[in-house]
């Protein structure tokens, strides 16, 4: 009836291998600044892996350090992207080139594939990069967490930005 909550006009999902350090950050970094611009009616967030090896696990205790640090909590659990989920959101946003791939060869359709980018073609300090895969931290040093955090986080707000304006979406305050 009337008092259903609007259907949101974006609906993103972040994607990465395990779900545990990259698109966790990036679902958190995004979940972050949707609800400081009061857009959380207009934009859905979730994330997901590629694999299935951290399905149901927290994220990497690093991740979620270098987020607290930044004051962001992260609370989701892995999971598994399904080939559903095309039909779910409107963009697929991988964290590299692997997983853009994985995902491209999963989609069933055109239209489905034509979902899946890269985040960082948001990085506004990866103009003119070729690279532009947010690189795995899994193995590494925490530096590697810090270097997540700051492409995710550049390439998160220029995508809100974007959307904001292609979707005409009401801007914080109005
Ligand atoms: P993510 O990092 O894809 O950013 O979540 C990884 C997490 C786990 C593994 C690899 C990458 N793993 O091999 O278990």
């Amino acid at each position: 009836m009337g008092s259903e909550p609007p259907e949101p006009a974006v609906r993103l999902c972040f994607v990465c291998l395990g779900n545990i350090c990259r698109s966790p950050t990036a679902e958190a970094v995004m979940v972050h600044l949707v609800r400081e611009a009061g857009l959380e009616d207009h934009v859905e967030i979730d994330s997901a892996g590629t694999a299935a090896y951290h399905v149901g696990d927290p994220p990497d205790h690093r991740a979620t350090a270098e987020a607290r640090r930044r004051g962001i909590a992260m609370v989701s659990r892995g999971r598994q992207f399904q080939r559903g989920d095309f039909e779910l959101f409107d963009l697929v946003l991988a964290m590299d080139q692997w997983n853009h791939s994985d995902l491209t060869d999963l989609a069933s359709s055109p239209d489905q594939k034509a979902k899946v980018h890269l985040l960082r073609e948001w990085d506004p300090a990866a103009r003119g990069v070729h690279d532009l895969d947010v690189p795995d931290p899994y193995y590494g040093g925490p530096d590697g967490f810090a270097d997540v955090f700051d492409m995710v986080e550049r390439s998160c707000r220029n995508l809100l930005a974007q959307l904001v304006a292609r979707h005409g979406l009401p801007a914080a305050g109005s």
